[in-house]
Order: C-alpha cells, then structure tokens, then sequence
C-alpha cells in the first residue's frame, strides 16, 4: 500500500485543493504512469477519489499518518500510529501482535474485512469511508476496572465528536446521533496464564458511510456522520482529537483514579437514563426504568417485575425501547 498511500497522504494534504497527476508524479517523484495506474486501483477499491481530466481530488480527507501527527497533541497516547491498507480486524491485529506493540500505540486501517463487534456481532467497515482503529494499553489496571475503559472510550469520543455534532452514548458502548447508531466500541483483554498482557480498545466510527452501505439488517438503527449532518468529516482531526481527550480523561484515571470527570458525561450524554427501557439477556426480557451510572460504571436499574433497584455490569446484554433501538 505504501505507493498508494503516499498518493493518498499527498491528496489529503492538500485537500479541499484540487491537484494534478503532473504534481503529483513530481510530488512523490513517479512517473505519471504509475500514478495513473495506483489512482485506478484505489477507484477500483471504492477511494472516494475523483478525476477529471489531469485534475485529481478527493471528495472527503482520508486517513493519512503524516496528517494526524499534524495535529496530534498527546504525550503518548497516538504514538506510533499504524495505518493498513485492509486488515481483517483492527483489535484481531492488535491482540496478535501485542508482545511488538508498545503503551499507546495505535493502529488504524482504510478496512476492515472481518470487524467484530460486541455479542459476536460483524461489524462493517467500508474502505476509506469510515474509521477502524485499536488503541493498545499496557498498563496494570485491575481487572474490576477494565469496563470503565469502555465509558472512557465513549466519553472521548463524544468530546471529539463535540467539533461536529452533540452525540449522545447508549450504555455500554454506543454512540448515537438521532437515535441511530454511528461509532461503537469494542474492549478486549489479552492474558498470559494469569498476568494481564495489554488491553485493546477498539472504535469504530461511520465518518463518511453511504447509507446505502450501511447492510440491511442495520438500516433503521446505524447512519454515519455524514449521513446525518450532510457534510464530510476529517478522520485525522477526529482521530487526533480522540486521542488528546482519552489521554487527559486515562493519565487521570490512573493517577488518581478519578472517573467523574468522564463518567458524568456518560450521564449527561445518556440516551437511557430516566427512561423505560426493555432489558434482554439470554434467558429473558424484563422491562426496566434506567436511573444512572454508578462509580463503577454499571448501569443502574429499576425492574418493573420486582421493583428491585439492581445495577447492571455484564455487558452481554441488548438494551431495546418497546419498538426502537434507542
Ligand atoms: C460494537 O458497537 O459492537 C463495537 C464495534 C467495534 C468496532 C471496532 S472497528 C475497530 C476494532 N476492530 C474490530 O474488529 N472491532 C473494533
């Protein structure tokens, strides 16, 4: 990919601006040929990449290492960045490779061929219309507080996201704008016999999804950024700013073990909280009233059957209104 990045880095530098193959063969130092040919190949593979005539643009900016180092203001959290062209899985890649990957680095692909989602769920990534990343963290964090890693992740994501639009969080780990779903999250944990190896955080985000790309099953309940508020969005500010709030909300979580400052946006950004909601596990469906988040992180309930006030903290469950998604 790395020709074919280049283009793409070079394109995204340089966008909204419109360039030519001829500043581009001199730019990477090419023949126009072989950037004529690459610049095919990734129209083929659904770039969203147009030309006409010797002009070459791109309708939104892509993602491209050189830009998010641009605008990158962490101290560790974002360093190194990885970017692949196509992998099976983002947190797949990341749990694999874990022994090279250090504290903080993160790796981000164009696409995904085989996204996980929660519940065994897929989860779909269209090339360069939407954002696959897994954050690596090799830290000890005891094992009763990993969850709250997932309500971190969220409410990182909804002040990143605070540039384009007011998104709102479905417990545990979805992000909402008008009730639909546009970017979840994924934490895995990988152990050597009983030492925790590292923890991967997996986002993913519709930035520029076509709804018709969205599979059918998901029409009603996801959308993308773009979808919803009819503009593009850069995936590099997105990921830089990201990476900016989960280091100032995780450096403060683990030094003093602070947790309000995100778990109060989890519940000022809750879609759940103060409604009735129909709570469904393998076994069965109660219908609940949803109070809050506790300082754990679990979500804390009222179920009508008993009137018994429980909190909930296993995330294998599917939270469902009587005939909608949020
Ligand atoms: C969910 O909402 O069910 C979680 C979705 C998480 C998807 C991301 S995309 C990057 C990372 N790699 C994966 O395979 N999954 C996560």
């Amino acid at each position: 990919m790395t020709f074919k990045q280049d283009i793409i880095d070079a394109l995204t530098l340089a966008y909204p601006q419109i360039l030519t193959f001829e500043n581009l063969a001199s730019e990477l130092m090419a023949s126009q040929e072989r950037v004529v040919k690459s610049v095919t190949e990734l129209q083929e593979q659904n770039y969203p990449i147009s030309t006409q005539g010797r002009d070459i643009h791109l309708a939104y900016p892509l993602l491209s290492v050189p830009a998010i180092l641009k605008q990158l203001e962490t101290d560790f959290i974002g360093k190194p960045v990885q970017l692949h062209a196509r992998l099976d899985s983002t947190n797949s890649y990341a749990k694999e490779n874990l022994t090279d990957l250090i504290n903080g680095e993160i790796i981000l692909a164009h696409e995904q061929t085989a996204g996980k989602g929660r519940l065994g769920r897929n989860w779909t990534s269209p090339a360069g219309a939407s954002i696959s990343l897994s954050l690596v963290l090799k830290s000890d964090i005891p094992f009763e507080r990993i969850p709250l890693l997932t309500q971190l992740t969220a409410a990182s994501l909804v002040k990143a996201l605070d540039a384009w639009a007011d998104v709102k969080i479905k417990w545990p780990n979805d992000i909402i704008l008008n009730n639909k779903k546009i970017a979840g999250v994924l934490v895995e944990t990988e152990f050597s016999g009983r030492s925790l190896k590292g923890i991967v955080i997996g986002i993913g985000i519709n930035t520029n999804v076509d709804q018709m790309d969205i599979p059918e099953d998901l029409q009603s309940k996801a959308t993308s950024i773009r979808e919803e508020k009819a503009g593009e969005i850069d995936p590099n500010k997105l990921v830089a700013r990201f990476l900016k709030h989960f280091e100032n909300f995780y450096v403060a979580f683990l030094g003093s073990q602070h947790t309000e400052p995100f778990l109060s946006i989890c519940r000022e950004q809750s879609v759940l909280i103060g409604k009735d909601y129909w709570i469904i596990d393998k076994e069965q469906k109660r219908k609940a009233s949803i109070r809050t988040i506790d300082p754990t992180g679990g979500l804390v309930v009222t179920y009508h059957d008993t009137n018994k006030t429980e909190v909930i903290t296993s995330t294998d469950l599917s939270i469902r209104g009587e005939h909608t998604y949020v």
